[in-house]
């Protein structure tokens, strides 16, 4: 297969696996920045850590290559709307003008009602073709109740339904 049609196919793949979207946020002391991301993952619980996947493209990129610490912010089904702020048009400090957007002790902004904020130290990166992987070392999460992700899937913003319980079914 040509590399062409690989990226293609690849493409065509990733639509079918479901990531719940979020927005990363972090600092330069002067100015904050939001970017929506799905490639995102857990990495280890020993210690606390995850791992974010950044196009050296995306304005927050050199910010977070000078070593600037970042929150991860899992966003619920009723925040599409910040999404679509996050990853369009508008940039830097505008994109904070929707959301119940807070700060941290450390100067890096969390969303109070996200499904989940992962405040994370930097804690390691590794370059690879277009992206760097940056590695957080969590030091504070604020969960929320409920667990009603916005999940991008084939291309389009979706949500999971509760699964049925086995008392249910059977
Ligand atoms: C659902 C969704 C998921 C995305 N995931 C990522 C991602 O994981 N990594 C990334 O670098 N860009 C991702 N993007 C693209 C960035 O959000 C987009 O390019 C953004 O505009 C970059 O920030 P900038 O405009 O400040 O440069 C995603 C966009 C969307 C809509």
């Amino acid at each position: 297969m040509s590399q062409a049609d690989l990226k293609s196919e690849m493409l065509q793949a990733m639509r079918r696996l479901a990531k719940s979207v979020t927005i990363i946020t972090t600092s330069n002391g002067q100015e904050r920045f939001a970017m929506s991301a799905t490639a995102v993952d857990s990495l280890s619980t020993e210690p606390p850590s995850l791992l974010i996947c950044v196009n050296k493209t995306a304005s927050l990129h050199a910010v977070l290559d000078a070593g600037a610490d970042f929150c991860v912010n899992i966003l619920g089904h009723e925040q599409e709307e910040l999404s679509h702020l996050c990853s369009g048009p508008v940039k830097g400090e505008a994109r904070f003008q929707r959301g119940d957007w807070r700060n941290s002790v450390d100067g890096i902004p969390y969303l109070g009602d996200a499904q989940s904020a992962i405040l994370c130290r930097q804690d390691g990166k590794f370059s690879y073709g277009t992206h760097t992987i940056f590695i957080g070392r969590i030091q504070q999460i604020h969960n929320s109740t409920r667990i009603s992700p916005l999940v991008y899937l084939d291309g389009t913003y979706t949500t999971t339904a509760p699964a049925p319980s086995l008392a249910a079914v059977g």
